[in-house]
């Protein structure tokens, strides 16, 4: 049973960096056979999760995931897109069409802008890198700049002419109490999914197959064809998502729930916590506290993902379009629908914090880019990723809900996610009076990003290798 030993020595370490700061570095290769021959010396560079285990352990024997402590620690991922993988000399499919065909041809389906460049053609709105397409990624993550910077000059002195790096992403936690939150301000990575016998689990925690996050492990459901390299190897999304943090903030302070009792600023935080579904301090669920923060709550693991959905209470705890419940209904399906949807997401903010100046104006400064470097693995993109973006965040009447005629409700596009090619229209949100606010721009702004394989570590010295 997964996993054995070799498996997590040969699972890329996806479970999660203990990380504050890290660098993507997204590369094209220049020099195939070159490459090929410099991937078995980076492969000792590459940390297993078997590594990031052992350091979890350490780190909380040493108490140092609290405050401002974190242990020295460096882990190396590496991934390739199809593009990527073509160029190695890798001829058989993995199955994944979403893979196979790049994010690009996607970015409709997503939901993403497209814009008509300078020569007339239609094109989505994406950095430069991403348009043009890139053929892997480098992901080195850690407790400091200095560790990163590090192991990052090892890496270009393996790899050296044999890449050219196209666009680097420098992802860094937010400083001091804002740490583990994202640019809005809520706190994230809370709910993520449990892997039988791998993680620890906690209660409410959704528990999936391996296979649901893992190439070739049971779950996977093309477990039978996958090419057997490719085992212990996961699909990876990245997205490049661009974050409108003044603009968010103004709407939500002059767009108070009124409400007996409520004051301004707590009918602004109301507002703001049930387009997520959780309070911004700490992430206490509004479906169990949804009129007042309890931050205890939310900082309690035994109970800070403990719930479901109160089908009789309709949205009057949590509104029917709210993130966490487009892009995990729970309940509001049955089981067998929502598994296989679930993904392990690790996403670090970038850009800078918001400055004075943008926050009084309620305007992102000119040439400012802020949001979330948004990752996620799961063992088919068109299960995970790409369906739960386009079917459900993007799906107005998602989650199936019928009002008392049995007609169909629009529920709207999901209030921080949604996207409809840059029409803000039908992004709603409720509020206790269900009377939906209609949302007047998209304050996530996607700028790209491509789908990637992340391979098992045997296949950097094995079947890419030269
Ligand atoms: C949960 C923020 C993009 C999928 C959350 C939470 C926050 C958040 C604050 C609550 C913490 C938690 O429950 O773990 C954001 C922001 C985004 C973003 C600011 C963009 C800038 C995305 C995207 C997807 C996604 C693109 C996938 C299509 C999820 C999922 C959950 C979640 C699956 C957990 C829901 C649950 O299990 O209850 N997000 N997110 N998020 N988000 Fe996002």
């Amino acid at each position: 049973t997964f996993p054995t030993p070799n498996d997590l020595k040969d699972l890329q370490g996806e479970l999660g960096f203990p990380k504050r700061v890290e660098n993507f570095i997204f590369f094209t290769i220049q020099d195939p056979a070159g490459f090929k021959h410099a991937l078995k010396q980076l492969q000792p560079l590459i940390t297993s999760t078997a590594e990031v285990q052992e350091a979890r352990k350490h780190i909380q024997e040493f108490k140092m995931r609290n405050s401002e402590g974190l242990m020295k620690f460096v882990g190396t991922n590496i991934a390739f897109s199809a593009v990527g993988l073509k160029k190695l000399g890798v001829t058989e499919s993995l199955g994944d069409v979403d893979f196979e065909n790049g994010q690009r041809k996607d970015a409709h389906n997503l939901g993403d802008t497209f814009i008509t460049d300078s020569s007339g053609q239609s094109v989505p709105d994406w950095l430069p890198a991403f348009k043009s397409g890139v053929d892997g990624v480098i992901l080195i993550g850690g407790d400091s700049l200095p560790s990163i910077f590090e192991q990052k000059n090892k890496v270009e002195h393996i790899l050296g002419n044999t890449i050219h790096e196209a666009l680097v992403v420098e992802g860094q936690a937010r400083p001091g109490k804002e740490k583990g939150h994202e640019h809005f301000g809520y706190l994230d990575n809370i709910s993520l999914p449990g892997i039988k016998n791998l993680t620890k689990i906690f209660p409410g925690q959704q528990i999936v197959d391996p296979g649901v996050l893992v190439v070739g492990q049971d779950g996977d459901k093309l477990k039978s064809s996958r090419p057997a390299w490719a085992k212990n190897g996961s699909f990876v999304a990245y997205r490049h998502l661009n974050q409108l943090v003044p603009e968010f903030n103004k709407f939500v302070n002059d767009n108070p729930i009124v409400l007996p009792g409520l004051g301004r600023p707590e009918g602004s935080a109301l507002l703001g916590s049930r387009m997520f579904g959780r309070w911004k301090s700490a992430g206490a669920p509004i479906e169990i506290t949804p009129l007042k923060d309890d931050p205890a709550l939310g900082t309690d693991d035994q109970r800070n993902n403990n719930f479901v959905f109160d089908e009789s209470a309709g949205q009057t705890r949590c509104p029917f379009s709210a993130h966490i419940r487009k892009t995990n209904p729970r309940n509001d399906l049955s089981q067998e629908f929502v598994a296989p949807h679930q993904m392990m997401r690790q996403g670090i903010p970038f850009g800078p914090e918001v400055t004075f100046g943008e926050e009084t104006l309620g305007k992102t400064g000119p040439g400012i880019n802020r949001g979330l470097a948004f990752v996620c693995y799961q063992s088919a993109l068109d299960d995970g990723f790409s369906f739960v973006q386009h079917s459900w965040a993007n799906n107005v009447k998602f989650p199936p809900k019928e009002d008392g005629n049995n007609q169909q409700l629009l529920i709207g596009f999901d209030p921080i996610i949604g996207a409809n090619g840059g029409d803000p229209s039908g992004r709603t949100v409720n509020g206790i009076i269900p009377t939906p606010l209609t949302l007047p721009i998209e304050w996530v702004v996607s700028k790209g990003g491509e789908y990637f394989f992340s391979p098992p570590i045997s296949a950097l010295s094995g079947k890419l290798a030269a």
